[in-house]
């Protein structure tokens, strides 16, 4: 079916179904088109629970869908592709995790939101790119750390905070693939551009940049920057996003590469395959959903 009948299939068939579709800024191009909201990790999982609407059509990833269902228990949060995984938080277990905490008795565990519920379950604090900083600063300066599964993002705010973390060694495949001789090339072809990056790139990737940014923070950025021209270094989806939002603005990909496959598992045609069929449904067994929730409150609460 052409991709406008598509279009128009799935606004009848989310009227029809009282449904609301969520979709993450690195999604594809006609998925961010049909979404009813679009956002960061941080802003999806705030409108889970507080959207009227009961069904959520989440296009993301698997944790994502699973944050969304464990804040918003009464909803049904359906997850049009389940394979959509995070290689990253598939990088740390439950039992990886008790084992570092065996290690270190005492210290207060940070976890990405990029993680499975089962990890979160034994989180103290859940955080993204947009609050880590403070979240690690709501810990008290006498108490040690363990931050996981992205050692880079660990890194980076343990430089800001000036703590020492006990890092995991986990690390997002898409974001490696931005590498510095690309970015020193375009910013000899675009002089006067700002370069911003996601602080899940490694640390040669973050030198070169202007600032680092989740995809939130990206978005408000380019919006109140005097600049008129950036070097995107995050997923590709980001640059579309931003490209609609500042028409009047140039985003350039810092690589062509950096394609999350597992985001752009959704398309449009599963949307509307989950939309007649109402799945597949994302559910969280009851004590771990019970026991992950206060750790993705205790983020929301902090910012
Ligand atoms: P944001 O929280 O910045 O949206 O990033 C999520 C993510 O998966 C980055 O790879
Ligand atoms: Fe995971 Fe990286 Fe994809 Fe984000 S871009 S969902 S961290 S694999």
């Amino acid at each position: 079916m052409p991709e406008i009948e598509l279009a128009q299939r799935i606004r009848r068939l989310k009227k029809e179904k009282g449904a609301v579709i969520l979709a993450h800024n690195y999604q594809p191009p006609p998925i961010q088109d049909i979404a009813d909201h679009l956002g960061d990790s941080l802003d999806l999982s705030r409108l889970a629970s507080t959207l009227p609407e009961e069904i959520i059509i989440f296009c993301g990833v698997h944790f994502m869908a699973e944050t969304a269902a464990i804040l918003a228990p009464d909803k049904r949060v359906i997850l049009p592709e389940p394979s959509a995984g995070c290689p990253m938080a598939d990088m740390i277990t439950a039992g990886d995790l008790r084992a570092m905490q065996l290690r270190h008795p005492g210290a207060v565990t940070i976890m990405y939101v990029n993680s499975t519920a089962e990890v979160k379950a034994l989180t103290d604090i859940c955080c993204t790119s947009a609050n880590v900083v403070k979240v690690i600063e709501s810990v008290p300066a006498d108490r040690e750390i363990i931050f996981g599964p992205d050692r880079y993002l660990g890194a980076w705010a343990a430089g800001l905070t000036k703590r020492e973390l006990h890092l995991w060694n986990g690390y997002c495949p898409t974001h490696q693939r931005i590498v510095p001789d690309e970015i020193r090339k375009l910013r000899r072809e675009h002089p006067g551009a700002v370069v911003m990056v996601h602080p899940e790139v490694n640390p040669l990737i973050a030198a070169e940049a202007d600032i680092l940014l989740g995809t939130g923070g990206m978005i408000r950025f380019a919006g109140s920057s005097d600049a008129g021209t950036f070097i995107v270094g995050t997923e590709l989806g980001m640059v579309y996003r931003l490209s609609k939002l500042y028409p009047g603005k140039r985003f350039i990909p810092a690589s062509e590469s950096a394609i999350c496959p597992n985001m752009k598992k959704i398309t449009l045609e599963k949307v509307a395959r989950s939309l007649e069929t109402l799945e597949p449904v994302i559910r969280v067994p009851g004590p771990v959903a019970e026991a992950s929730r206060s750790a993705i409150l205790r983020m929301t609460q902090i910012g």
